[in-house]
């Protein structure tokens, strides 16, 4: 059931439940950090391979160091220059925080979301909340509430109403090893930006098969119609032209395809926008029963290289 009632999330979440949760990210499926019992249950609903960690979020950024220790000033001059919103920090966690959370490592993801909704059941509440984006293993993240709904009609018994995620695509995380600044996921909060306040920082968003975070995994935000991505996409509609074919483009239509059968992310060309609508695009496209969805490679810089990876992590047949 999709709800307003917070207070109504903040008592499911007391008996270990799972809950949806809207971030400004896209919405996850969130549960009580610190029961084991609700934990497990995110990882069954979700069919998620336990080796894959989850994030804590956390009310405030002094709840900080009630989970992590050892904490790099530059983590806090992050946190304090872009929380609330869409950044990740790796720390050494506590040794209380569950390896169910970590995957095992001795290191664990927090961050602090900038959602009214999200904040405020945070503040109900006497413990962080682990979420992962709320979709089925490898699916489109949601960005409404119904997607998240659809997705899990029986095993989530209430998703909060929170609109239309306002970022769109999940935050960027960072971590720190032996001094050095490291990206493992390109996200809504841009490199240069990060970059702004740490110096130059290594990017190992993770193409590779063989996860260096785990969780990394190459197929991802997987629509179940098939996808290409291409910087010809006029090229590409006359190589598919048999096909019933969809679109998701940035700024321009396309001649000689149907108007319905065309997303433009944003006419202004504006990158953020952009994101903030690309899995909507993929939602909607996925239902219209097309042969092939057509993406065009956008611009590699800004969110733009936050769009190539989650459209690249698409077409990826396999995981
Ligand atoms: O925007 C977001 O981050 C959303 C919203 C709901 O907050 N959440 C989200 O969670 O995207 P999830 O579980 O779909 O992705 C979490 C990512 C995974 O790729 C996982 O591998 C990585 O975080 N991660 C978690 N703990 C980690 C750790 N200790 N070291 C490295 N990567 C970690
Ligand atoms: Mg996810």
């Amino acid at each position: 059931m999709i709800s307003n009632d917070i207070l109504k999330a903040a008592t499911l979440l007391n008996e270990n439940e799972v809950i949806g949760l809207p971030t400004e990210t896209v919405y996850g499926l969130a549960a009580n950090a610190y029961s084991e019992t609700a934990i497990a249950k995110i990882f069954s609903i979700k069919k998620r391979p336990t080796f894959n960690p989850l994030i804590v979020h956390i009310k405030n950024i002094a709840q900080l160091d009630e989970i992590a220790q050892e904490i790099p000033d530059l983590a806090y001059e992050l946190a304090n220059k872009f929380w609330p919103g869409p950044l990740t920090l790796i720390l050494k966690k506590k040794a209380h925080i569950s390896n169910l959370i970590t995957a095992n490592q001795d290191t664990v993801a927090i961050r602090m979301p900038n959602h009214p909704v999200a904040l405020e059941l945070l503040n109900h509440l006497s413990f962080p909340l682990v979420a992962p984006s709320a979709n089925p293993y490898t699916a489109i993240s949601p960005t409404k509430a119904s997607h998240v709904h659809n997705y899990f009609p029986n095993d989530v018994k209430l998703v909060l109403e929170g609109g239309t995620c306002s970022a769109g695509v999940e935050s960027t995380i960072i971590g720190f090893e032996n001094n050095k600044t490291i990206l493992y996921r390109l996200g809504a909060l841009a490199l240069e930006d990060i970059q702004k306040v740490t110096g130059k920082i290594i990017v190992q968003n993770n193409n590779n098969k063989t996860p260096i975070a785990p969780g990394m995994t190459l197929k991802h935000y997987a629509p179940k119609t098939s996808i290409v991505v291409t910087k010809n996409v006029s090229e590409a509609i006359n190589f598919h032209a048999s096909k019933k074919i969809g679109l998701v483009l940035f700024d321009t239509p396309q001649p000689n395809i149907d108007s319905s059968y065309q997303i433009i992310l944003s006419p202004e060309s504006n990158l953020k926008e952009a994101a903030a609508n690309l899995y909507n695009a993929l939602h909607q496209l996925d239902n219209m029963d097309l042969d092939i969805i057509i993406a065009e490679r956008f611009p590699e810089h800004g969110l733009g290289n936050t769009i190539n990876d989650r459209l690249e992590r698409a077409t990826k047949t396999e995981q």
